[in-house]
């Protein structure tokens, strides 16, 4: 699809439709909605009289303009109550809105800015707002349908802007979102694929593509020098599996002597629960359990074309969990690559295992920050639902950097505690360590785990396992405007905390 801005009048470029806002409660039109109203002899304020335009976030009123002005559509979108508008709200509102248009078989669609000006956001964070939801609104993900079932595509997303003060940062707030959206989309396609489809090691070749194209750094390392290296708890994890596991590793390098951020992924292709095993029910979603891991490789590559002036390491351990003969057990004893030891008490905690590895891998290379994103207890979805990660961290300041990274991106997150109280959860009278807490609280101890493997470095983890997919079409977890399967969670969110980190704020 084709982005583009203009400056001009919204009622003189032609569209097959063109998407104007309305908040809630507002029984008058104003700004481009009121000036569209008027060209239309007050078509929009006559729906407002009858209720089918009330203004509810993403409620859609439609109508024909038969010549009145160039677009042939207009589509009225409901932006909510004002006082609970948002960048959140913004994406939504554009994803919803071309959804839409989408089903009616619209082609070209022109939009204003929802929120430059009345909503009191900043054109840029507006319109890359804009772009994200529209470009995440449009993704479908039934990759595997061999009839097409729904044809329609929308080819060009203008954003018109009549004041031509606003337009460069309208301009870069639409490039930063082509970019920020598409790299979500393309994780989400690594997400939806199917677990026969996506291993480990070709989760490591799609990464490799990403790298290539995008001149980003990329290394794997095999069974073989994981082993060199003692990475046995990462070995331990894909032990069952007839798929060897891989360490993915992809750099951004911005210069020496800048700091390095290191973002640790878990790419867990395929969670059966190893001999813990899962019950049936919902088993096929553990294909899901690789996205953290998606977020990180298409994070890069979203730095690779934002370049901050910040160092970027990516570390995706990549595995199956499986209960094949050879599978790692409850009880076993295993020296992790820290030196630390873990004794498993269930084979299905195999996620913070993973990570522990990579995370000492991150400290080894002398991060000065680490972010883990991991779909690691249930727990977590439990305690949150599918709109909000869980955040845990051993720095406030990261902890808010991250935070309002999120805030801009659009993506919910709730700081969770880390009670030190809770690390009694984890002793084991045979080892350093045991894998899991009780069942209460379990995204806490999940965090306190792998908090044992960072030392003093400032850490964040993300718990993405309720935000990871969405199941139902414009369900919760897709915030409403998301098609079913992978949300790319994360993506943006890292990608901004690493602007952000550089003195840059996209
Ligand atoms: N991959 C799962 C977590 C998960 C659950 C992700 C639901 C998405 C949706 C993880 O490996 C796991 O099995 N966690 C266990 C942890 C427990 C054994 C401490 C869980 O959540 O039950
Ligand atoms: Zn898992
Ligand atoms: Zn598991």
């Amino acid at each position: 699809m084709e982005i583009r801005v203009l400056e001009g009048s919204i009622a003189e470029v032609e569209s097959d439709a063109l998407i104007v806002n309305l908040f809630e409660g507002v029984t008058s039109p104003g700004g481009a909605t009121g000036a569209v109203d008027r060209a239309l002899d007050g078509m929009i304020a006559e729906l407002i009289r009858s209720k089918e335009a009330t203004g509810k976030l993403m409620e859609t009123a439609l109508l024909h303009t038969y010549g009145k002005i160039a677009p042939k559509r207009v589509l009225v979108i409901g932006l909510g109550k004002s006082g609970e508008f948002d960048l959140v709200a913004v994406r939504k509102v554009a994803g919803a809105a071309v959804r839409f248009l989408r089903k009616k078989g619209v082609r070209t669609v022109t939009s204003i800015v929802h929120g430059a000006g009345i909503g009191g956001l900043t054109p840029r964070d507006a319109a890359r707002a804009v772009v994200e939801g529209t470009i995440l609104g449009l993704y479908q993900g039934d990759i595997y349908k061999t009839s097409e079932e729904d044809s329609n595509e929308v080819e060009a997303f203008t954003i018109v802007e009549r004041d031509r003060a606003k337009i460069p940062d309208v301009e870069e707030g639409a490039r930063e979102g082509r970019i920020l959206a598409d790299a979500a989309n393309d994780a989400r396609t690594l997400g939806n694929e199917p677990p026969n489809r996506m291993t480990p090691s070709i989760l490591s070749q799609r990464a490799r593509e990403a790298a290539e194209r995008f001149g980003l750094g990329f290394e794997e390392l095999d069974e073989k020098r994981m082993a060199e290296l003692g990475m046995n708890a990462l070995l331990s994890v894909a032990q069952g599996s007839a798929q060897p596991p891989r360490l993915i590793i992809l750099r951004y390098t911005a210069g020496d002597g800048k700091p390095t951020i290191a973002f640790v992924g878990k790419g867990l292709t395929f969670d059966s629960g190893g001999i813990s095993i899962k019950p049936q029910e919902d088993m096929h979603l553990m294909k899901y359990d690789m996205v953290g891991g998606a977020a990180v490789i298409h994070a890069l590559r979203a730095l690779a074309e934002l370049k901050p002036d910040i160092n970027v390491i990516g570390l995706i351990p990549a595995s199956e969990n499986m209960p094949g003969g050879s599978a790692y057990k409850p009880g076993d004893v295993i020296t992790c690559f820290s030196g630390k030891t873990v004794e498993i008490i269930t084979t299905d905690a195999e996620g913070r295992m993973m990570l522990a590895d990579a995370i000492t891998y991150a400290v080894r290379e002398g991060a000065s920050y680490v972010v883990d994103i991991a779909t690691l207890t249930g727990s977590c979805a439990i305690a949150l639902g599918n709109d909000f990660t869980g955040i845990m961290g051993n720095n406030q300041e990261l902890i808010e950097k991250l935070t309002e990274a999120a805030r801009s991106a659009g993506e919910q997150v709730w700081n969770l505690p880390l009670p030190p109280a809770y690390k009694d959860q984890l002793k084991s009278s045979i080892a350093d360590l045991k894998n899991v807490g009780s069942r209460y609280g379990g995204a806490l101890t999940g965090g306190l785990f792998l908090q044992e493997f960072v030392g003093d470095i400032p850490w964040v983890h993300m718990d993405i396992a309720g935000t990871a997919y969405t199941s139902k079409e414009d369900g919760s977890g897709g915030a409403g405007y998301l098609a079913p399967g992978a949300t790319g969670v994360g993506v943006r969110t890292l990608a901004m905390l690493a602007m952000r980190l550089s003195g840059r704020s996209a």
